[in-house]
């Protein structure tokens, strides 16, 4: 029997643009992904068994659970029947936009192959990742990501200097299907319509500035927030608040319904956190690409030279 513990961590959306629906039912999307050090941490022991048997034990009541979807997924790609339980200490807020379930989809794909002694080509595990949900493939990666497509297709942005910034979990549950059907997006498979022009325009010039303190430099958007905020006033007063602390930008992640600021000091991050109730708000810093590497490596050991972070 084998054992890992790897971490898996939080993603904000820095900007998230909702172009039309595409024929297949999905929005074409575009967006900035960034991980940050908001984590949950994945316990897995693993052993060769003659009946395939998945077992998770979790601090809170996952429905649908997309850990053991992904490990069912895996096993019968690789062909191998195996004993695997997960223990998850879970710390990322569900359902708030911070991808935690995508996380810890990912961090199944990410660490099982290595335990099973078998590599799996990078384009076959992103396949696998996108079947599992749109926000998956982004955690086989994370840093500072252009997302595309569903936000599936993915492309590397620079990596941005270790900002600090607060997650506010504001609680409320949105359904992503819901805010996505409030946009009311017309149905075309075309590339790009003459009414998307102006927002990929404006969302080209943010990627092509993105590089750190440029950040506080641009409107940074959310196209969900302006229908979720109508239902949901108190998403809004959230952002508001952040925005009156001193962040520069603040927004929401997502469909919500977590929001975030960016702060210039750890110092005032903190002291912003202080004017929510406990467990509410999480100061947190962005996690590049180089770092969650090296944190996965870390955590994998031995097998991180099997691993998709194999040097
Ligand atoms: O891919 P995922 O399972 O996370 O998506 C959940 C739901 O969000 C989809 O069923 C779809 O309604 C919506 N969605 C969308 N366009 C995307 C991603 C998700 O319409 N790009």
């Amino acid at each position: 029997m084998v054992r890992v513990t790897v971490p898996s961590f939080a993603k904000l959306n820095l900007d998230l643009r909702v172009l039309h629906k595409r024929p297949d039912g999905y929005h074409e999307l575009r967006t900035i992904f960034q991980t940050i050090s908001l984590r949950d941490t994945l316990s897995i022991e693993f052993d060769f068994a003659k009946q395939s048997q998945i077992e998770i034990c979790s601090s809170l009541n996952i429905p649908d659970n997309l850990i053991v979807r992904s490990a069912k997924l895996l096993l019968d790609y690789l062909k191998i029947k195996a004993w695997v339980r997960f223990s998850l200490s879970k710390r990322i807020p569900m359902g708030a936009g911070l991808g935690g379930g995508s996380s810890n989809a990912a961090a199944v794909l990410i660490a099982l192959p290595p335990l099973t002694g078998k590599r799996i080509r990078p384009a076959e595990l992103v396949r696998l990742a996108e079947s599992l949900g749109s926000d998956v493939p982004f955690f086989l990666y994370g840093g500072t990501a252009l997302g595309c497509g569903r936000g599936s297709e993915l492309y590397p942005l620079p990596d941005q200097p270790s900002r600090p910034a607060l997650v506010v979990s504001t609680g409320i549950h949105v359904s992503t299907a819901d805010a996505y059907r409030a946009l009311g997006r017309d149905v075309t498979n075309a590339l790009t319509s003459q009414a998307e022009s102006p927002i990929l325009r404006e969302f080209q010039t943010i990627t092509w500035a993105i590089n750190g303190s440029g950040l506080d430099q641009f409107p940074l958007k959310n196209d969900f927030e302006s229908a979720v905020f109508r239902n949901h006033p108190e998403i809004l007063a959230a952002v508001r608040k952040l925005r009156r602390l001193g962040a520069k930008p603040a927004g929401m992640t997502g469909s919500g319904s977590a929001v975030f600021g960016l702060f210039q000091t750890a110092e005032e991050t903190r002291a912003a956190a202080a004017k929510w109730p406990a467990g509410r708000a999480f100061p947190v810093r962005f996690v590049s690409r180089r770092q969650y590497a090296s944190l996965w490596r870390r955590a994998l050991g031995r097998a991180a030279a099997v691993s998709c972070f194999a040097r």
